[in-house]
């Protein structure tokens, strides 16, 4: 397997599809539903990969900061699936969702159990898992993110939680609906106040591929080998990631790309090959799905010459 790796010149195929994708047309819209979303360069461009031989190469905006949004839910998933074990899934699925990231239609017919953890219902559900079982939960969310990255600099924005919050109808709509089918603990209010912290996380492309890798590295942290997750649990990650990663868009991301990934509306997509790299690429304008139209554009031509995706 390393071979393969080896005769790979990531840093020239990156380097390549970037300047290819830099120049398309860009088709998508800004997360406007967000108003701070919304006032973010739609130029910006970056790419970082990290591998397991300790490679790290990054083009364009790739260490600038961005609103990591729905990339976050697979952080806030582990940090609960770690302490629950699998009494974790009597609370949420996991099945891909065929739906958008926002919807409430299969709520009533399936008793409040999301479909899957990166759905916003089910990432609620994982939001308010956190706030029962920790005392402090948004400090000590922070402090677990930064303690896998090892970044301690790696903050929320206070200002992108309050312009999701003050327009968040619809996540009030859900989170609401989940408490009164049962599935919600806390107060709804509180859940909610949590998850748009936890969305609002930044971070760098850098700091996302960095991150991840240990998702590629059966659940041990790359930098001192130390366990994040276990085999079986890091595989299970990356099996959500690839089968409801990208909501309605999950078919497509394997289809074109053929990675385990996770994409947000701040235009972060962040995906892994395990045994091999992660990636990460950020460009805010968004698809029809909510993923970023560049970035998957991008992740496939480079999984496409680099000959580097699972399937
Ligand atoms: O709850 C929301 O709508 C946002 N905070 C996150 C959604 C998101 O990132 C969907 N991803 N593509």
């Amino acid at each position: 397997m390393h071979l393969i790796q080896e005769e790979v010149n990531f840093k020239a195929v990156v380097q390549n599809i970037y300047k290819d994708v830099k120049d398309i047309e860009d088709k998508g819209e800004l997360a406007s539903y967000i108003p701070e979303l919304a006032r973010i360069d739609s130029k910006n461009f970056g790419v970082h990969i990290s591998t397991m031989d300790h490679s790290n190469f990054g083009v364009g905006n790739c260490y600038d900061k961005f609103s990591i949004q729905s990339i976050a839910k697979v952080l806030s998933l582990i940090m609960a699936y770690k302490i629950l074990g699998k009494k974790i899934w009597e609370r949420v699925d996991v099945e891909p969702s065929g739906n958008a990231f926002n919807s409430l239609v299969q709520l009533e017919a399936e008793n409040g159990i999301p479909r899957n953890p990166f759905i916003n219902a089910g990432a609620l559900v994982i939001s308010d898992i956190l706030l029962s079982e920790l005392e402090h939960p948004k400090e000590e969310f922070l402090a677990f993110v930064r303690d896998i990255a090892n970044q301690p600099e790696i903050d929320y924005s206070s200002k992108i939680a309050a312009s999701e919050k003050k327009v968040g109808y619809r996540n009030i709509a859900l989170c609401n609906y989940i408490k009164s089918l049962g599935n919600i603990k806390n107060e709804p209010e509180d859940v909610l106040d949590f998850y748009f912290n936890l969305c609002s996380l930044e971070m760098n492309c850098m700091e996302l591929s960095q991150l991840f890798l240990f998702l590629a590295n059966n659940g041990c942290r790359i930098s001192d080998q130390h366990p994040i997750l276990t085999e079986q649990q890091s595989k299970r990650i990356n099996a959500l990631m690839q089968t409801c990663g990208f909501y309605d868009e999950s078919g497509e991301f394997a289809f074109r790309v053929g990675l385990p990934g996770k994409s947000g509306v701040g235009g972060g997509i962040v995906a892994v090959h395990p045994d091999r790299y992660a990636i990460a690429v950020w460009s805010p304008k968004l698809n029809k799905k909510g993923n970023s139209y560049k970035g998957m554009k991008f992740l496939e031509a480079f999984t496409t010459e680099s000959k580097q995706s699972i399937f």
